[in-house]
């Protein structure tokens, strides 16, 4: 192997180390986060005392999800004797839901999406219920479970 033939191939080595090395790069910063493993945190919403003895009650709290501090909401609800915690994104297109306490349903503000007290869907284009997330009691606290 002469020596110019020596370099051409570290430089086409070269090369294809640097396209593998961008392709995973490009990958792990594409994966989609529903695929990838993604944990469970808890994180504190109310005082356990302040849990309502009935009806829905609107939570606001902050969490970091890599490098982007989120904030948003929830509602707790307490309904014939169950303990649940609704996400407000709606499953038609993803705005956020209001409790509407007149009518005793959640609303969304874009598309009519309509659901009941336990999130199923009443009317509008949402093809499926509000997500439970989950929930636990822990030294006084309730808490959301979220997946970060
Ligand atoms: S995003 Fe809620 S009804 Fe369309």
């Amino acid at each position: 192997m002469n020596r110019r033939r020596f370099l051409s191939g570290v430089i086409k080595l070269f090369f294809l180390l640097l396209t593998v090395a961008s392709g995973l790069i490009a990958l792990v910063y594409t994966y989609p986060a529903r695929i990838r493993k993604l944990k469970t945190v808890y994180i504190p919403v109310l005082d356990e005392e302040d849990i309502p003895r009935r009806g829905v009650k609107t939570v606001t709290y902050t969490y970091r999800r890599g490098e982007h501090i989120i904030s948003t909401r929830a509602f707790v609800v307490n309904h014939r004797g169950s303990l649940y915690v609704l996400s407000p994104v709606c499953t038609h297109l993803g705005c956020l839901v209001n409790w509407h306490r007149k009518k005793q349903q959640f609303l969304c503000p874009c598309h009519g999406g309509r659901y009941d007290i336990e999130g199923r869907v009443l009317g509008g284009p949402p093809p499926k219920p509000l997500t439970r997330l989950p929930l636990k009691i822990q030294k006084g606290k309730l808490k959301i479970g979220i997946k970060v």
